[in-house]
């Protein structure tokens, strides 16, 4: 029996990209999924989606409203949905915006809009799970990115949010471990979404030159990875060979790191 066979996954940002890619390979291994996001349009044709591909007809597929960074929404959503579906055994937290732009462009009203999307969605979902979940053990997993553990060119307030998340996990995993819950945190790199399709829009040409050095996933790769890293335990969940790279050279050679990224710069700026 798949070790997903019969869990209950609730999935933040569910509706599209990563989260809908992870609330599909869930429901093809026998789990019961709950989508959250705001746009109800998109939460009923990925529930559509979903059940399409799903183990069998019993599994229970289901999607609630909700805008994660506001608490008291969450706090009474997440109510709701556990009275409905149960305790979840696995909560991925998948919500997050950029809109990459040169420091100075970016308005506050962005920045705050952002931190609020990124971090405030990821602390009111843990926050609002946690009373319930510990009381039978659980999976967690917060969606951090490449930029979470590199500095980007035009991610200046993406970069601050994502470096935060892995702070977060890291911490959360220490706390979280006597209440038998394990907690991972997603590294993607670019990847084909509609997320990233709306980054591009914005993009200084510099961004395009850096992102240029590395190989465009699908989101089913990475759902992929999702589901391999949390059965694993894995702290850090980075799919793809370039991430995985990322952070080794990141690490043991950051001068060449840096020395590549203003290669690229460099070749825009000078053109
Ligand atoms: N795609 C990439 O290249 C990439 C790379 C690294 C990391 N990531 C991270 O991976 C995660 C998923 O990215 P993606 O590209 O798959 O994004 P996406 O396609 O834009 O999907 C984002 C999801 O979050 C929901 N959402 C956004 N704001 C919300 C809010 N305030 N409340 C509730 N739901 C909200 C969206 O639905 P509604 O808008 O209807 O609410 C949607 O379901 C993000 O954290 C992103 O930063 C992505």
């Amino acid at each position: 029996m798949s070790f997903y066979q019969n869990k209950t996954a609730f999935i933040t940002g569910g509706s599209t990209g990563i989260g809908l890619a992870v609330a599909k390979a869930l429901a093809k291994e026998g789990s019961n999924v709950v989508i959250f996001a705001r746009t109800i349009n998109k939460l009923e044709s990925a529930v559509n989606e979903i059940k399409a591909v799903q183990k069998n007809k019993s599994q229970k597929v289901y999607y609630y409203s909700v805008d994660t960074s506001d608490n008291n929404d969450v706090k009474t959503v997440f109510e709701k949905a556990i009275l409905e579906n149960g305790i979840p055994d696995i909560l991925i937290n998948c919500v997050g915006i950029a809109q990459p732009d040169y420091f100075e462009n970016i308005t506050f009203e962005s920045f705050d809009k952002l931190i609020k999307t990124n971090l405030y969605s990821t602390w009111n979902s843990v926050y609002n799970i946690l009373p319930h979940m510990k009381r039978k053990g659980g999976y967690i997993m917060n969606t951090s990115s490449v930029a979470g553990f590199i500095g980007v060119f035009g991610y200046t307030d993406y970069c601050m949010t994502k470096f935060g998340i892995i702070g977060f996990s890291d911490a959360l995993r220490q706390e979280l471990k006597r209440y038998n819950i394990s907690v991972s945190v997603l590294c993607p790199p670019d990847t084909d979404t509609p997320g990233l399709e709306a980054e591009n829009i914005t993009k200084p040409a510099e961004t395009k030159a850096i992102a240029g050095n590395a190989k465009l996933l699908q989101p089913e790769f990475v759902a992929n990875a999702v589901l391999k890293g949390i059965q694993k335990n894995k702290k850090m969940i980075i799919p793809g060979f370039d991430g995985k790279m990322s952070l080794i050279l990141k690490r043991f050679l950051p001068g060449l790191v840096d020395f590549i990224m203003n290669l690229s710069i460099k070749k825009v700026q000078q053109k």
